[in-house]
């Protein structure tokens, strides 16, 4: 298989286990490209993308941009905070000007979820979720299966627990979806009011007792607390949330076997993880980050192969 068996990237649902393999296999490629002392290819030459950002980002922007830059595309960055959005103009509106530039691929994250799919069925162009709401962040999950395969060989047969505030994440969703369409047993664990009701029904295991838990997996992802989407409080504070589910070094060192610790990032240091752990030689936190940029070269290559030109 040398295509994707979709036209746009708006969740890791819509993906089959070929098109992860190949993206994989095509971000494979990348790393080896960005790892070389001239770290560009001119394969995107032709091709123009606007990052349109209506929330706060710092990894998922740069590395999108810089993905784009390595592979010789022109690039637009657009955040809402600075736009026209705040005179009251609407996302189709504010697309659709930007595309009268003559934009191949919209990268776009917002904060309502169904927003990058509500876009796809509205413009003529690629579109790349890069973090809607509640919803998905697929090129999040891409890069986090990437990373385990790339510590543990394979993703196939790996047990891997999502830790912390899954109601409010997209991390944990397109995680799920992508662990679980490579052959991965999933675990999430958390507080009792932010493990939605539904969670079950995908398939996934639920514990709540986090040395359980990590007893139980391979690998853990360490998710923030999201209390910028807390409307209620969901735990007394945030103190008694870290006794209860925070990862230290020395509940790590106490586990019989040695687990590999994950992080979307960003981390808030001594709540969900102490940063002793953050930094320990267990954590590939920054290996994840800079393997976002070969997956978010790969999807864009991907992508952009299917647009005639
Ligand atoms: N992991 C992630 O999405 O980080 P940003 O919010 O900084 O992009």
């Amino acid at each position: 298989m040398t295509t994707l068996s979709t036209e746009h990237l708006i969740g890791i649902r819509d993906l089959t286990a070929e098109d992860i393999e190949l993206i994989f296999k095509t971000a494979d490629a990348f790393k080896d490209v960005i790892n070389r002392p001239i770290k560009k290819v001119p394969s995107l030459r032709d091709i123009t993308i606007a990052n349109l950002f209506f929330e706060n980002s710092t990894r998922t922007r740069l590395s999108f941009e810089l993905a784009e830059k390595r592979l010789s595309a022109d690039v637009v960055n657009f955040s809402a905070a600075s736009s026209s959005v705040k005179k009251g103009e609407t996302l189709v509106d504010t697309v659709n000007n930007i595309l009268s530039m003559k934009v191949d691929m919209v990268v776009m994250r917002h904060p309502n979820p169904g927003a990058a799919k509500f876009l796809s069925e509205r413009i003529d162009a690629r579109v790349i979720n890069a973090g809607d709401g509640t919803h998905e962040h697929p090129t999040q999950a891409l890069l986090d299966s990437y990373s385990i395969r790339e510590r543990l060989g394979e993703v196939k047969g790996k047990k891997v627990v999502i830790v912390g505030d899954i109601l409010h994440s997209r991390v944990a969703l397109s995680n799920i979806y992508a662990l679980q369409k490579q052959g991965a047993e999933v675990m999430v664990c958390g507080p009792t009011t932010l493990i939605p009701k539904y969670i079950s029904s995908l398939g996934v295991k639920v514990e709540h007792d986090l040395r359980k838990a990590l007893e139980w997996c391979d690998v853990a992802n360490m998710l923030r607390i999201q209390l910028e989407r807390q409307d209620i409080k969901y735990f007394p504070s945030l103190r008694e949330y870290s006794m209860q589910y925070g990862l230290t070094k020395e509940i790590l060192d106490s586990l019989p076997k040695k687990i590999v610790v994950m992080h979307p990032g960003p981390i808030n240091r001594g709540v969900e993880i102490t940063s002793d752990v953050a930094d320990s030689d267990q954590a590939i936190i920054l290996d994840q980050v800079e393997n976002g940029v070969a997956v978010r070269m790969a999807v864009i290559y991907l992508l952009a192969s299917q647009i005639k030109r």
